[in-house]
This record gives C-alpha cells, structure tokens and sequence, in this order.
C-alpha cells in the first residue's frame, strides 16, 4: 500500500491561556443562546450566508473521512409547498394515528401538531441526506462508516454556524422521510436525515419554555 502523506499542520493557532478561557466563554454565551424556533419570517437571507455555513458544516470530521453527507438546499416555493403537503400527510398520520401516548405526552410541552406553515414559510430549507454506501466509479458500493455520526456531527456544527451568523433554525423530522428522496431526486443510496427549516424568527416568534438538565447532571470529569 502507498505511505500516507502528511503535512504540518499550518492551520492550528495556540491561543494564550486567558484568551482561550475568553474565547471559550464567549462561544458558550452565544450558543447558549440558541433556540429552535417554528415561526419563521418569509424575510429573504443572503445565499452567500447558507454557503458559508454549509461550508463549515462540510468540513466535519467523519468515520474514514467519507464525508457522508449531502446537503440539498430548497428555496424554490413550489417545491416548498409540495414538501409541506408531503410532510404534513405524514405527520397527520402520526399525531392522529402513528404516534404512541408516551411520545405524544413527550412532545405535549413543545405544543407541535401536524400543520408546518414553516415548511413555505421559511427562505432555506436545508434538506440533509446521509450516504449509506458510497458509488464508485463503475457505480459499485463502497463502504461508508459511522454514518449517522457523521451526519450527526455535520448537522451539529451547521446548527452552531446558523445560529452563530445570526439566524435560526428548527431541526425537523417528519416520519417516515423518503419522500424527499422523489420528491428531491436524491439516489437510493441517500437517506433522508433531517430538515433544518433556516431563517429570520418572525417577529412575534415564542419559544417554549422547557428546560436543560443540570450541567452536573449530563457532564462528569473522572
Ligand atoms: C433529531 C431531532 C429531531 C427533531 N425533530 C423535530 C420535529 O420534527 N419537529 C419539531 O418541532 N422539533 C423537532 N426537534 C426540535 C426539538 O424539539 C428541540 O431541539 C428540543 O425541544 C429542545 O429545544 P431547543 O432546541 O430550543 O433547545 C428535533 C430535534 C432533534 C435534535
């Protein structure tokens, strides 16, 4: 097998140890800050915006560096308004039908129901597809790992980037999700992972008031 190829890693920069603490604190506000929002603003967002966060979104580490993760960005209305059929069929289904007691008591206090306005509403949806398996070049499978990791990882930072330019965002999922593979024209090798509905909150958009476990609770030093 052909030796590996490094590089120095030139990108790095060590920071003194008072600004680290800043830096870390200052990002910790912020992201504190962020909150899933449902009603959005039809206001218009810069594209260059989405591209950047998506940039940083493509630049998450993942298993064997597969980068299994693709990123359909939906702006055109009519396909919004299809999406928004689409998702709302299923998700009647689920609230009125799918959905067992315990998940719907789960959801009781986020006060979601199965009508998606947001769906048009909101300037970006950013669809995310994660690549099961990999096509080579005579179109045969190559083998993907630790995908939904790292898509969960890639979703993560695209969140924080959003959040971090000023925008918000919801993390939908409508269940089940491959209608998007139609409706998107995605290949059979690409599931549908979530939508992130991207835009300005309206103006009179609440949030609803539930809480975060205790620090001491999710995180221990040993
Ligand atoms: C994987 C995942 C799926 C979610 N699906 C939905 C959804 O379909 N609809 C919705 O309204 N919120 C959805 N949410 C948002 C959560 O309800 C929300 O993150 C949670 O209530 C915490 O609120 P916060 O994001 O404001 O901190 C989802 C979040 C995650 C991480």
């Amino acid at each position: 097998m052909a030796r590996p190829r490094f590089r120095p890693y030139g990108e790095y920069r060590e920071y003194p140890v008072e600004e680290m603490e800043r830096r870390a604190r200052a990002l910790a506000a912020d992201l504190l800050r962020r909150r899933t929002v449902r009603d959005f603003a039809d206001r218009p967002v810069k594209q260059r915006i989405i591209e950047d966060c998506l940039r940083v979104a493509a630049s998450a580490p993942s298993g064997a560096n597969r980068q299994p993760w693709r990123f359909v960005v939906v702006t055109d209305p009519a396909i919004k308004r299809r999406l928004r059929q689409a998702a709302e069929r299923e998700e009647e289904d689920f609230y009125e039908r799918r959905a067992p007691n315990e998940w719907l008591e789960a959801l009781q206090p986020l006060g979601t129901d199965e009508h998606k306005p947001f769906l048009e509403t909101a300037p970006y949806l950013i669809v995310i597809f994660a690549e099961t398996y990999g096509l080579g070049p005579q179109g045969q499978k190559v083998k993907n790992y630790y995908v939904s990791e790292s898509v969960g990882i890639a979703t993560g930072m695209l969140i924080s980037a959003l959040h971090h330019a000023g925008l918000a965002c919801l993390t939908h999922t409508p269940a089940p999700m491959r209608f998007l593979n139609e409706l998107l024209d995605r290949p059979r090798n690409e599931k549908p992972f979530l939508i992130l509905v991207t835009g300005y909150p309206a103006a009179d958009a609440e949030v609803p008031e539930i809480e975060k476990k205790p620090f001491a609770e999710v995180v221990r030093f040993v």
